[in-house]
């Protein structure tokens, strides 16, 4: 049976999109082997004092903060912690976190991080936000868990666990 140029294009599209619809997500498989690691209970969180962890592996510090108020993406109770990677995108220095000014800042070349959001940059070398650590909150058990990062670690030329 011969196949016209309609029903040969049809069936293309047909294809093409049956293979978008069942592709695995852009970064589904680093995003699958991302730990949970837990970070701690939120009542122990005091605002402005950081929690030092790792993520997703020893070789990866980051903080985790109680900030003064909610923010967007926050977790516990009052939607206020947040976590980040503690390396700065420039070169890799760890940051310290201002809790006068709910910032990070690089004592390298002094890269400023907003805290309340999402990690963008203040001012500073850096080009990119401080990747910032995706955490959940059980409220039956008040505790904070890491599970995955947004944006690439200082290093690293992905996020998977390297231990
Ligand atoms: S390493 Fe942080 S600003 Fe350069």
């Amino acid at each position: 049976m011969p196949v016209s140029r309609r029903n040969f294009l049809g069936s293309a599209g047909a294809l093409a999109a049956l293979e978008l619809a069942t592709a695995p997500r852009p970064g589904a498989a680093a995003e699958a082997a991302s730990p949970s690691i837990k970070v701690g209970r939120a009542k122990a969180f005091k605002v402005g004092v950081p929690v030092q962890f790792s993520y997703p592996d020893a070789a990866a510090p980051a903080l985790a903060i109680k900030l003064s108020g909610p923010v967007p993406g926050g977790v516990g109770p009052a939607h206020d912690i947040v976590a980040y990677s503690q390396l700065c995108v420039h070169k890799g220095c760890p940051v310290n976190f201002n809790a006068q000014r709910e910032v990070f800042m690089c004592p390298c070349h002094f890269t400023t991080y907003d805290a309340e959001l999402s990690g963008q940059v203040i001012i500073g070398h850096a080009t990119t936000n401080l990747p910032r650590i995706r955490l959940t909150y059980d409220a039956a058990s008040d505790v904070v868990t890491a599970v995955g990062v947004d944006g690439l670690i200082y290093g690293r030329v992905n996020n998977k666990r390297m231990a």
